[in-house]
């Protein structure tokens, strides 16, 4: 790789990773604000794990409802609405043939909003949805 080339990877990364994140954490703060009690519920379980202590990486995947809470924020919220792939070659994908050189929008807001896979509460901010975690 040049210089330049990691000089642009280093540019995706930021931009990639800031901007997602920090569109996550502001819906998450929205959403806190206009659902009080998983708010408290979140806040109950930081202190249980962390006490008044330092946060810590061992701690967090003792978060459950914190998980949960994000994860249904992302899904209202997606920080990528939709992303575009394309074949490089003839490709199978379920019963579908797609040949190649084809570009695929996967449209990520509507698919997060579909209320046959959702549910009809689909519009609605539900984080039990996610108490089993997420499916495959
Ligand atoms: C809430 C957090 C995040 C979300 C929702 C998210 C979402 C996505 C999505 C949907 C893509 C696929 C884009 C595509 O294929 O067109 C992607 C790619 C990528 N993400 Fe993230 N991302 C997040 C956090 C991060 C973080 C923290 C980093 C780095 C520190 C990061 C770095 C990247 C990179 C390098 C790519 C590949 C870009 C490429 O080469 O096409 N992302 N992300």
């Amino acid at each position: 790789m040049s210089m330049e080339d990691v000089i642009e990877e280093c540019k995706l990364f930021y931009f990639a990773g800031s901007e997602t994140t920090s569109s996550l954490i502001i819906w998450t703060m929205f959403c806190f604000s206009l659902q009080q009690e998983w708010q408290m519920q979140a806040r109950q379980e930081i202190l249980q794990v962390f006490g008044t202590k330092e946060l810590h990486f061992d701690g967090l995947k003792h978060l459950k409802i914190m998980n949960m809470i994000l994860n249904e924020v992302i899904r209202l919220y997606p920080p990528a609405t939709m992303v575009v792939q394309a074949t490089s070659k003839d490709t199978t994908l379920g019963d579908m043939m797609i040949p190649s050189g084809v570009h695929i929008i996967i449209p990520i807001m509507h698919v997060h909003h579909d209320n046959e896979i959702w549910g009809e509460d689909a519009k609605d901010f539900k984080p039990e949805r996610f108490s089993e975690g997420v499916e495959d």
